[in-house]
């Protein structure tokens, strides 16, 4: 049985409420919400009005993926946003440990993402610092991209070092999931899988959540 966390990314933004209220009713695990700054990735999604208005109608928990260069800036914004679960990117963050203390601090779950060509290696460390770890089967920035094969690897891999460590952080998977691909990320050791435009595209996305759920 899978984690889904649909992503807000791939809403009708002109019915954002709307779209916020069918999640609240689905089986959806957690509401994904995705920050990018038009920086760290070549895209500008939204920010915290936006932010608040998603958490002012969501009875989910907010699963925060924040694309932004020096996170460390905002992290107390995030909060107040309303984030449960706070992600950052290994790649902008030189000082990753700090700053995942302090989203710690704040009262959130602490999670790192992982860019395509970034290993999971890198992140041995700090692993048993973390909430969650989200390995982008996509590079960042856009939604609707088509899913990296190699994703399943480095998830197989990262499920190996957390069996090893007996740490127990997520392993959320985002970027180009869908009924094709489900199954074996789960196989593979994913917990979480982030669906945008299959779950907002779908006839039905109630149906869609729910059989994302059943891998
Ligand atoms: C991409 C975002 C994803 C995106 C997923 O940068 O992090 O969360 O919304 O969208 P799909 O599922 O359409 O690939
Ligand atoms: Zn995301």
């Amino acid at each position: 049985m899978a984690a889904v966390a649909p992503s807000i990314l791939a809403a009708d933004f002109a019915n954002l409420q709307r779209d916020v209220e069918m999640l609240n009713t689905s089986e959806a695990d957690y509401i994904h919400v995705d920050i990018m700054d038009g920086v760290f990735v070549p895209n500008i999604s939204f920010g915290f009005p936006v932010a608040q208005a998603i958490k002012r109608y969501s009875t989910k928990p907010l699963d925060f993926h924040l694309m932004i260069e020096k996170p460390e800036r905002y992290l107390e914004n995030f909060r107040d946003a309303g984030a449960d679960i706070l992600t950052v990117h290994y790649e902008a963050c030189p000082h990753l440990h700090r700053t995942i203390q302090l989203i710690k601090e704040l009262g959130m779950q602490a999670g790192v993402a992982l860019n395509p060509h970034t290993p999971v290696e890198l992140l041995s460390e700090i692993l048993s610092d973390l909430s969650l770890v989200l390995i982008m089967s996509v590079n960042p920035g856009f939604g609707g991209q088509k899913f990296i094969e190699n994703s399943y690897r480095k998830i197989y891999k990262l499920n190996y070092m957390r069996e090893e460590l007996g740490a127990d952080f997520k392993i959320e998977v985002d970027g180009g999931v869908n009924n094709t691909n489900a199954r074996s990320l789960v196989e593979n050791g994913a917990d979480i899988l982030v669906a945008g435009s299959f779950v907002f595209n779908s006839s039905d996305p109630h149906a869609t959540i729910a059989a994302l759920r059943k891998n």
